[in-house]
């Protein structure tokens, strides 16, 4: 179920404020109605629109596991006004929300696949949410890798979610950071020459790579690199929004809205638009 109408931002308070990084926020937020609450169900990849009253509405990707009721989390990296207003909240603070919007990665085609992640910086959002997903149906998945990066240690969102990543035998990850540094013994590189070494094989796989633009142009020509053709290639964009429900043409991309049409696309939907990738 989602907010009754689309338009109408849905009373909700904050429950926990999960610091991330120095400008990365995890928010946790429940719907007021109890109802709501109860029944509110997204998929990986859809977004929704946080207000806070007196500073705006903003757009972000649901961040937490579709299979979590009750709450549900965005991540939010302070940019600007309405964010810098968002990174204020405490738990028990009031907020509104219109969600689920837009489309959800198509992870029903993707049963039987190879999945292949690529993440950087606030961009591990979506994918958070789409890892969750994939790890709680685990068994209608084949191998599973992530190559996750961020500049230092310190940017790396979701402590806890990494060590369970870690941990897992079912999951290849690697966390990547750009240059070495004391204390971390982890991988050192950037994300794509991680998916260069990593070399995952393109046969009856799917990639997924979503963070800053800089990051996916040469993410992807890693995994062309590797072998891996545009329709097994998938990606989030970002517009500026408004409606979010495809009324206000704000977000579009020659004949496409990002908020309904996306914002999950395949590279091989992208090549057909204008200006992207
Ligand atoms: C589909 C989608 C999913 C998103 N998911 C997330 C997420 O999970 N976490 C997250 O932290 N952010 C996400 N964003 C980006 C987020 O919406 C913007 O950072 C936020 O709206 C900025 O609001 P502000 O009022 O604080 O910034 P402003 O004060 O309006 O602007 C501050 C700076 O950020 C730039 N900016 C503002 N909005 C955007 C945007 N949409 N894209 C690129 N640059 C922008 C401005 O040009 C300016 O330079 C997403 C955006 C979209 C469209
Ligand atoms: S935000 Fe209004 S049409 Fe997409």
């Amino acid at each position: 179920m989602k907010a009754t109408e689309p338009l109408r931002p849905e009373p909700a308070t904050v429950l926990e404020v999960i610091t991330e990084t120095t400008n990365i926020r995890t928010f946790r937020i429940a719907f007021d109605d109890p109802a709501l609450a109860e029944s509110f169900s997204f998929l990986p990849g859809q977004i929704g629109q946080l207000s806070i009253m007196g500073a705006g509405e903003s757009t972000f990707a649901l961040s937490s596991a579709p299979s979590r009721r009750g709450s549900f989390d965005f991540s939010v990296m302070k940019t600007g006004v309405v964010t810098s207003a968002i990174h204020e909240l405490s738990a028990g603070d009031r907020v509104a929300v219109r969600a689920p919007m837009g489309c959800a990665f198509p992870t029903d085609d993707w049963k039987g696949k190879n999945i292949v992640l690529v993440g950087g910086g606030i961009g591990m959002a979506p994918l958070r949410s789409l890892l969750f997903y994939l790890l709680d149906n685990r068994e209608d998945y084949g191998d599973m890798t992530l190559v996750y990066g961020a500049r230092t240690p310190g940017d790396l969102c979701y402590a806890e979610d990494r060590r369970d990543w870690e941990s897992r035998a079912d999951l290849d990850f690697a966390a990547t950071i750009d240059t070495a540094c004391a204390g971390w013994d982890g991988c050192v590189g950037l994300v794509p020459s991680v998916v260069e070494e990593k070399a995952p094989s393109p046969e009856n796989a799917v990639a997924v790579t979503c963070g800053p633009p800089i990051m996916i142009k040469f993410a992807l020509q890693s995994l062309d690199k590797t072998g891996f053709r545009e329709e097994q290639i998938y990606t989030t964009l970002e517009r500026r929004m408004k409606c979010g429900i495809g009324l206000c043409g704000r977000c579009n991309l020659g004949p496409k809205y990002v908020c309904t049409d996306g914002p999950v696309f395949s590279l091989a939907e992208l090549r057909e638009l204008p200006d992207e990738l």
